[in-house]
């Protein structure tokens, strides 16, 4: 039986990470040891049978080199100390991890087998050690749209995003509902009154969105609730967001592919955009095809690609009904809806998709490829 450390266990990716693995009964089939970064020699979780009963220290090398595998959502601050000391001392077990420090390295897989499992068994055979989760987005738009590509039908993607606050933390999470309360609050009156004035409660509420004292620490001293944020993470070049170039590098390292921007690759650009949905992504696509696909086939080419991608009919009610956070949450289906061909021509296809980014867009991917190394 496998030796695998799991770190960064407790947090919000852990958590979920921690809730898939018991319900698809990992742990039976792994000898588990549960690091801490603050809590070494305290009581290691009861849900894992064949678990080591105290935690280890997550900073120990000597620890962590017994390990076959490790698997860490305990964040890039975490891999960037950690994994070079790991590897200096000389030990050659599989890393897996949700953060993105290692993720364009070249001896690193980005994982998301129902969309590439040919580059991380070619990985395996190459011997290639690190295997990493992808950005959120990106995964979970590979897993909508994964069959289009796998046919080779895509010139480009333009992705426009409606991103949740899950992806910015476990705290922003809070922050959302907060600023949520807040702007209620400031007009609880006026909405239990049916004679008072819509502009009057609008007035009210911009005020309190842009009052010192609404709750926006987190989101950099701006309002989500009532609001949304056309930023997301750090600046990088050609006025691109760093989450912004990630859909084109992690997408065609994922598949496979030349380097984004390099001859060969598929460009993938958009904007991306923080809304006030809890832990789902969605996100608004325009592909351009090869050619003129009939629009059947390209359903059927996107249902059949893996077995959680769903097609939506482009109908009002399936659409409010099926293709929304509020009914994805939680669940591991992926919906893709609104396809149809756009007024640009025959080979430009709109699509929207949503999905879990605690699921598909964090914790599953790390999971499964811990399962496919014990196979
Ligand atoms: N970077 C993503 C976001 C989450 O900010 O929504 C993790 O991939």
């Amino acid at each position: 039986m496998k030796r695998v450390g799991l770190v960064g266990w407790r947090g919000m990716v852990g958590s979920v990470l921690m809730q898939r693995m018991q319900a698809e009964n990992d742990f039976a089939h792994i000898e588990a040891v549960f690091f801490s970064t603050s809590n070494a020699g305290g009581t290691a979780p009861s849900f894992a049978p064949n678990a080591e009963p105290t935690l280890k220290n997550a900073f120990d090398i000597d620890e962590l080199k017994k390990l076959d595998v490790i698997l860490t959502c305990q964040g890039g601050d975490y891999t960037n100390e950690v994994f070079p000391k790991l590897r200096a001392a000389g030990w050659n077990g599989y890393w897996i991890d949700a953060a993105s420090s290692l993720r364009m390295k070249d001896d690193s897989i980005i994982v998301l087998d129902p969309v590439n499992l040919n580059v991380i068994k070619d990985g395996l055979a190459k011997g290639v050690k690190n295997y990493i989760g992808g950005n959120c987005t990106v995964s979970l738009m590979l897993m909508g749209l994964g069959g289009l590509f796998q046919q080779g039908l895509v010139e480009w993607v333009s992705a426009m995003t409606y991103q949740a606050a899950s992806g910015a933390g476990a705290q922003n999470m809070r922050e959302l509902l907060s600023q949520m309360g807040a702007l209620h609050d400031a007009v609880k009156a006026e909405l239990a009154d049916p004679a008072s004035a819509i502009l009057d409660i609008d007035r009210k509420v911009a005020e309190t969105m842009r009052a010192e004292s609404f709750p926006t620490k987190n989101f950099r001293n701006t309002a989500l609730a009532g609001s949304l944020i056309p930023w997301i993470d750090v600046p990088v070049e050609h006025g691109q967001s760093k989450e912004e170039w990630k859909g084109g590098a992690e997408c065609n390292k994922i598949l496979g592919n030349p380097a984004f921007r390099s001859a060969g690759s598929i460009p993938i650009d958009g904007l991306c955009v923080r809304i006030g949905a809890m832990r789902c992504h969605s996100q608004g696509l325009t592909i351009k095809l090869k050619r003129d696909v009939p629009l059947d086939e390209v359903s059927d080419i996107i249902a059949k690609a893996n077995d959680w991608v769903k097609v939506v009919p482009n109908e009002r009610e399936a659409t409010e009904k099926h293709l929304t956070p509020a009914a994805v949450t939680g669940t591991l289906t992926v919906p893709v809806g609104r396809l149809h061909k756009l007024a640009m021509g025959g080979d430009y296809l709109g699509a929207f998709t949503v999905g879990d980014q605690l699921l598909w867009g964090a914790a599953e991917p790390l999971r499964r490829m811990l399962r496919i190394l014990l196979a």
